[in-house]
C-alpha cells in the first residue's frame, strides 16, 4: 500500500500559514492534514472552514481534515465547499456514526473514522464500506508535542487486519522512530505534527520519507 506523509499544520506558525502551505507545497508530503478542533471536544479552539478555504487556493495537494468536534454531522457541507478532499470524524463525538459517514460520503468526500486512544476499534467493523480510513490515535487529541502511546500500535495491527484495503492513519507522536514502528504494524498514512515543525519542514519530511524507505 502506498505510505503517504501528511504535515499537520497544528505545530506550524499560525501567523504565516500561507507560507508553510506553499512550503509544503514542495516538500515531499502527500496530503496536509488539518486539525480543527472547538474547544468542547477536546479544549483547544484552532480553525474551521473559512481559514481552509483561505488557504486551498494555494496548492493542490489532498486536504485531509480531521475533525475534533461535537457534532460533525453540522460542518460537513461547509469543509466541502472550502474544498478539502478528506474528512475524518471521531466515533467518540458522533452519536449516528453511520448516518454521518453516509452524508460526508453524499458530499463526495472521502470519509474517515477516529478513536482515541482509550476507544476499542469495534465499531470500525460496522462502517466499514462507508471509510476508506481509519485514524487511529496515538496521543490523546487537543494539542501536538505529546509522547507516542506505545500501546495504541496493538491497534493500529488490528484495524490492518480488520481492513486490508483501507487507509490505516497514524496520529501523534510521529517522528523518524516511531514512523518504523507504526509502518511495520501496518498503518500507511502518516501525520506529523511537531516533529516537522520543530526544524526544518522539508528536511524533516525527507526523513521521515528516508526512514520509511529503510524500513
Ligand atoms: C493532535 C492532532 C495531531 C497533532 C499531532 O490532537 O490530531 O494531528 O498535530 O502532533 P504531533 O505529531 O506533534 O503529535
Ligand atoms: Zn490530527
Amino acid at each position: 500500500m502506498n505510505r503517504i506523509i501528511a504535515p499537520s499544520i497544528l505545530s506550524a506558525d499560525f501567523g504565516r500559514l500561507a507560507d508553510t502551505i506553499r512550503m509544503l507545497d514542495e516538500a515531499d508530503c502527500d496530503w496536509i492534514h488539518f486539525d480543527v478542533m472547538d474547544g468542547t471536544f477536546v479544549p483547544p479552539i484552532t480553525f474551521g472552514a473559512q481559514m481552509v478555504a483561505a488557504l486551498r487556493p494555494l496548492t493542490k495537494k489532498p486536504f485531509d481534515c480531521h475533525l475534533m468536534i461535537e457534532h460533525p454531522e453540522t460542518q460537513i457541507e461547509m469543509f466541502r465547499d472550502a474544498g478539502v478532499e478528506r474528512l475524518t470524524v471521531h466515533v467518540e463525538a458522533c452519536r449516528h456514526l453511520h448516518r454521518t459517514l453516509q452524508e460526508i460520503r453524499q458530499a463526495d468526500l472521502c470519509a474517515g473514522v477516529a478513536f482515541n486512544p482509550g476507544t476499542p476499534l469495534n465499531a470500525a467493523r460496522e462502517v466499514l464500506e462507508l471509510v476508506d480510513l481509519i485514524l487511529v490515535m496515538t496521543v490523546n487529541p487537543g494539542w501536538g508535542g505529546q509522547e507516542f502511546i506505545r500501546s495504541c500500535l496493538r491497534k493500529i495491527q488490528e484495524a490492518r487486519q480488520m481492513a486490508p484495503h483501507h487507509h490505516v492513519e497514524v496520529d501523534g507522536g510521529i517522528d523518524a522512530e516511531t514512523v518504523c514502528e507504526a509502518a511495520n504494524h501496518g498503518a500507511n498514512v502518516f501525520v506529523v505534527g511537531s516533529y516537522a515543525f520543530s526544524g526544518k519542514p522539508k528536511e524533516r519530511i525527507s526523513k521521515i520519507r528516508s526512514a520509511l524507505c529503510k524500513g
